[in-house]
């Protein structure tokens, strides 16, 4: 309607608009589709699975035959971050759960792990269909930075085709888990135009949460422990403002990793208590 007040006041201003508007507001409407997708509107919260570690890990123990140990889980994620290589070699394209697509790598474990690139086009993300990209800042470490340019790199690739980011803050063996250095790496993030923040659970969590304002937080779940422990992680991180985890070892390493995803599934979406959700893990 004001497009059309203003067709009538000046056309010169109405042709301008339309374009900005126009480009404006397709692009929000896709970049809110694309976290709806992710994030449930219904409950506000999300189970992702991360498969994404061979980027920098090779064959991880769970992700030898990626498509084997991951394809059971799909059914029970809300979205899957993994790279175009994991999709192209082991997912169907019959899968319809969005894609979380990392974006970045170009080290190894062997390495520094902090002297990321990009490594993906935000064209070939649009390819796969991803429904949001995601890349790591490693705040602290040697190539800072440059972590941090390629996130700025793919906020900017993102807003142009209404595609958000996940942003991961990474840790590198030198810093502390505490809410400290994760408010610091998150808020960096969110300042730099992240959709999404994945960070570690800590001490203090809601700290990190406050340093995010509005912007959703989800927690790793780092290396595999025992699934109780797993469990109550994920409980905590819940209460503690999370909307959800993109957890990946503590699941695919699993010696039942479909009733563990399920078992995440009742904390994060219906704040089931962890001695329920530990039954749905046995079954
Ligand atoms: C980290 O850079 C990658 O995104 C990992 O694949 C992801 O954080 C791993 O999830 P988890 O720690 O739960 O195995």
């Amino acid at each position: 309607m004001s497009v059309f007040k203003l067709n009538l006041f000046n056309n010169k201003v109405y042709k301008l608009m339309d374009v900005f508007l126009g480009k404006v507001v397709s692009m929000n409407w896709g970049m809110k589709n694309r976290l709806n997708r992710i994030i449930n509107p219904k409950t506000g919260h999300c189970v992702m699975l991360a498969v994404d570690h061979g980027f920098f890990q090779g064959p991880t123990t769970g992700l030898r035959n990626l498509g084997k140990t991951i394809n059971p889980l799909i059914p029970y994620a809300d979205a899957l971050m993994i790279t175009r290589g994991g999709i192209r070699n082991w997912i169907p394209p019959e899968m319809d759960k969005p894609i979380i697509l990392r974006m970045s790598g170009g080290t190894s474990i062997l390495k520094e792990l902090s002297n990321e690139i990009i490594t993906t086009t935000v064209e070939d993300a649009i390819r796969i269909n991803a429904s949001a990209i995601t890349c790591s800042i490693f705040v602290g470490a040697e190539f800072e930075q440059q972590s941090i340019a390629n996130l700025s790199h793919l906020v900017n690739e993102g807003q142009k085709y209404g595609i958000p980011v996940l942003a991961v803050t990474a840790v590198g063996k030198e810093m502390a888990r505490d809410a400290r250095f994760l408010g610091l790496a998150s808020r960096i993030a969110v300042e730099i135009g992240a959709q999404i923040v994945k960070t570690y659970f800590c001490d203090d969590f809601e700290k990190v949460v406050e340093a995010c304002g509005n912007t959703p937080v989800v927690i790793a779940g780092g290396k595999k422990i025992d699934e109780k422990d797993a469990l109550q992680m994920a409980k905590n991180a819940r209460d503690k403002g999370a909307v959800g985890v993109d957890m990946g070892r503590n699941i695919f390493q699993s010696d039942n990793p479909i009733g563990m995803i399920k078992a995440v599934r009742a904390i994060i979406h219906d704040g089931m208590a962890v001695e329920d959700a530990f039954k749905i893990y046995k079954e």
